[in-house]
């Protein structure tokens, strides 16, 4: 079984239940991806609930007052992503709703090049791989590449076999199966490969290699 079809399966049976994972409302998706940039799942889940509680819509959303909008997301840190969210809420009323091409998406506030993977993915099936820790992580090992994942090479090396491994019409389920594959399964440390699906056919496993993996230089 390829490596895609065995992380899909993986994630059918072991994805985390999140409540911005029931909807297709890129204003639910988009608002959850900004909560999560530099937040865990734990911490950023009832800021979720409450923004959306108090902002249903991107709308009522870019209504708000700044005020407001920091005082809700007090307790979460990095404060101008609390600006940014409110000034991107405020973009995308002017645009007349959320864009669903990668090149608008990248141009709201706060929405970088993983965000706007992740949004395009999720809630528009753009085809499109997120790439981050968990994907470098995961793919390093299972690959065995020892591109050091902050060089240029290792970047590009690791963004093309990224986006070749992606399903075409399920990269909202693949990238949220590598989300949640390298937070739960193949983690940074005390990863569990006796009882991983892909222990197999994994390099770094087979070779003993998965504590060196993945390559990083110090800078
Ligand atoms: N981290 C960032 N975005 C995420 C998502 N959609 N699901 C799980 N973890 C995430």
């Amino acid at each position: 079984m390829s490596f895609t079809t065995t992380i899909l399966q993986w994630y059918q049976k072991n994805g985390r239940m999140l409540p911005w994972r029931q909807t297709r409302d890129p204003y639910a998706i988009w608002l959850s991806e900004i909560i999560l940039q530099q937040t865990r799942i734990e911490q950023g889940q009832p800021y979720w609930q409450r923004f959306i509680k108090r902002w249903p819509t991107v709308d009522h959303l870019a209504q708000a007052s700044e005020d407001e909008v920091l005082r809700l997301w007090q307790g979460l840190g990095y404060y101008s992503r609390a600006r940014h969210l409110l000034q991107a809420a405020r973009q995308v009323v002017a645009m007349g709703g959320f864009p669903k091409d990668m090149k608008a998406l990248r141009s709201l506030k706060g929405v970088g090049d993983y965000t706007a993977a992740a949004i395009g993915s999720i809630a528009f099936d753009l085809p499109v791989a997120v790439v981050d820790g968990n994907v470098y992580r995961v793919l390093s090992r299972y690959y065995g590449i020892t591109t050091p994942i902050n060089s240029t090479a290792g970047k590009h090396e690791f963004a093309a076999l990224a986006q070749q491994l992606l399903p075409e019409h399920q990269a909202a389920d693949y990238n949220q199966a590598m989300m949640d594959f390298g937070a739960l399964q193949c983690t940074p440390k005390g990863q569990q490969c006796q009882r991983c699906p892909l222990q197999e056919t994994c390099v770094a496993c087979r070779e003993g290699r998965v504590d060196t993996l993945p390559v990083k230089l110090k800078t």
